[in-house]
């Protein structure tokens, strides 16, 4: 702040210093008041010094400042980002959140540092600068600032219409981006289906509207600038006419002249500042809105408010009583009114024809969705009551797709518990039949899995993710049986990985199936159709009903045998 004081001031005492130079070799400076030259020159380097010092102080702190408030922006948003629920994940594009993430938090940070810097130097010097203009000669201040209002009314109408053009930019780059990202990193379905010419083409459509719409902008400035400079240059015309003739008659100086155009040239810099600073301001605004709304964005479903009983307490008994779920994204009830029991360290094998909300179930229970009405419970406590984080580290789950992310397939296995130990580990992967196959990897568990895990087979993948929420080890488990992506020696690995959690005694098990082989393992059997459970009891029962759902699933191929 002193720095930028100082540096500004030094910038406002350089016309009159030029003034006097000028005047001094001109011989006009009374004799009397007269500093010596040596004495004179020293001071105006000295003053020029003390500016340049400022000047990279200035520099400096902003410089230092910016970062600092961008690097707590985006890491405050990240942590927000991370809170929110999975809802919130469906209706944004990843594209939008990583450049509100990146861009607005930067522009956002820069607007109340650079450019606030920018712009208070810019007020000091139109405002030092007219007062300096004043004082040398207010006539000629009258003249220099008759085109003023005109090029306020230009910068006021220029401000607003670049504010249009950039929510719109910012619109189609959100787009673009999303796409890129997808693409990019689903390169293997584009290129199956060969596909890579018309996604650049796609692409490039997408790029070409937020063209059309920076050559709008950049026309809108170019058209402000030439007004502005147009309107510098006439102002400076008539302030040398008019100040030629003051010269002439002796009303002024030589030297005074000289300062007065370089001040006005100084305020007029001033006032160009200001209104690129109204512009940046407004961007900045906008940017700091986005940044502010996702802030302050709380989450339906808030991460660990709520009950926490001792883990060890629990049983692993699960009831829904009439849960009925809509996504907020459709507009049809994707369960209505399901009712399920599954007694404590007993399997339940979930089943149905696809797209019936088997997945979404799992999802309700782990309240990454709350059902729109009903009740789920476990050991008889609602989980609404319960805290979310505590209520996920009580129920784990294995995802029907499950991703892994980029880095050792050890630490994928110990993503819910970094400190677990190597034997923990290996204990784990033995258990989900993943074992064998991490050995054989050139680096064995430190072997990188690539982002994704996409240096796995869909079989590898599933078994580390099998492992991982074995080392989590909840006395409740929700597994979502894979159905595509493996072949039949890796389904034969993971079924078996499967019952032999099956055979564990003390954990409630809750698997989504697809297999007869799976299926016949469980206690008890529910048919999911059409958002209801449909039939439930053991399979012997059900298999042997004339007319069963569960007799008609399995005759009529859609369960794998
Ligand atoms: N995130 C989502 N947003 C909106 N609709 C979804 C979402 N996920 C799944 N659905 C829809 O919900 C229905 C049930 O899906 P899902 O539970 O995955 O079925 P299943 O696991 O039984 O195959 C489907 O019609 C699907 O289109
Ligand atoms: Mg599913």
């Amino acid at each position: 702040m002193i720095a930028l004081v100082i540096s500004s001031g030094t910038n406002m005492a350089f016309p009159t210093i030029m003034g006097k130079v000028i005047d001094r070799t001109a011989g006009r400076e009374d004799a009397g008041s007269r500093i010596p030259d040596k004495v004179f020159f020293a001071g105006a380097f000295g003053i020029f010094a003390c500016g340049s010092i400022a000047s990279w102080v200035r520099t400096y702190s902003i410089g230092v400042a910016a970062h600092r408030i961008m690097q707590r922006l985006r890491t405050k948003l990240f942590g927000r980002l991370l809170e929110q629920d999975v809802a919130f994940f469906d209706e944004h594009r990843t594209g939008e959140l990583v450049s509100i993430l990146t861009e607005d938090t930067e522009i956002a940070a820069d607007t109340v540092t650079g450019k606030a810097a920018n712009g208070m130097r810019s007020a000091s010097s139109a405002l030092n600068g007219s007062i300096m203009l004043l004082t040398l000669s207010p006539r000629l201040t009258l003249v220099s600032i008759a085109l003023l209002p005109l090029v306020g009314v230009g910068a006021m109408g220029y401000s607003r219409r670049l504010k249009r053009l950039a929510a719109r930019q910012r619109e189609d780059a959100a787009d673009a981006s999303t796409f890129a990202e997808e693409r990019l990193s689903q390169l293997r379905t584009v290129r199956a289906f060969g596909r890579e010419r018309a996604e650049a083409q796609w692409y490039r459509e997408l790029c070409d509207g937020s063209t059309e719409l920076a050559r709008r902008a950049a026309s809108a400035r170019g058209a402000f600038m030439g007004g502005l400079s147009a309107s510098a240059n006439a102002s400076l015309v008539a302030v040398l006419y008019f100040g030629g003739s003051l010269v002439a008659r002796g009303a002024m100086t030589v030297g005074d002249l000289a300062s007065f155009a370089m001040y006005s040239s100084l305020v007029g810099l001033g006032f160009s500042g200001l209104s690129s600073f109204a512009a940046d301001l407004s961007k900045g605004l906008a940017s700091a809105e986005r940044v502010f709304m996702l802030m302050d964005a709380t989450p339906a479903v808030p991460l660990d408010e709520g009950l926490t009983p001792p883990l060890e307490s629990v049983r692993g008994e699960l009831v829904l009583e009439g849960v009925t779920f809509r996504y907020p994204s459709r507009d049809k009830d994707v369960l209505c009114g399901v009712d399920l029991r599954v007694p404590a360290g007993a399997i339940l094998a979930l089943t149905g024809p696809s797209g019936h909300g088997k997945s979404t179930l799992a999802a309700l229970i782990t309240r990454l969705y709350q059902p729109t009405a009903g009740r789920i419970s476990l050991d008889g406590v609602d989980t609404a009551t319960l805290s979310p984080s505590w209520l996920r580290g009580a129920v784990g789950v294995v995802e029907q797709d499950p991703v892994l992310f980029a880095g050792s397939v050890a630490d994928n296995i110990k993503y819910g518990r970094p400190g677990a130990s190597a034997a923990d580990v290996e204990a784990a992967a033995r258990a989900a039949n993943a074992h064998q196959f991490i050995l054989e990897f050139p680096d064995g568990y430190n072997t990188k899995v690539g982002q994704r895990g996409r240096q796995l087979s869909g079989g590898q993948r599933q078994r580390v993710a099998i492992a991982r929420a074995l080392l989590w080890d909840p006395p409740l488990l929700l597994l979502d049986e894979a159905t595509s992506a493996l072949d039949a020696e890796s389904e034969r690995l993971v079924r078996d990985a499967m019952e032999k959690l099956m055979d564990r005694e003390n954990r409630t098990l809750l698997i989504i199936a697809h297999r007869q082989s799976t299926i016949q393992k469980a206690h008890t059997v529910a048919v999911l159709r059409d958002g209801r459970i449909v039939e439930s009891g053991s399979y012997a029962d059900l298999i042997a009903r004339s007319g069963g759902e569960l007799a008609a699933l399995m005759s009529g191929g859609e369960l794998a045998a």
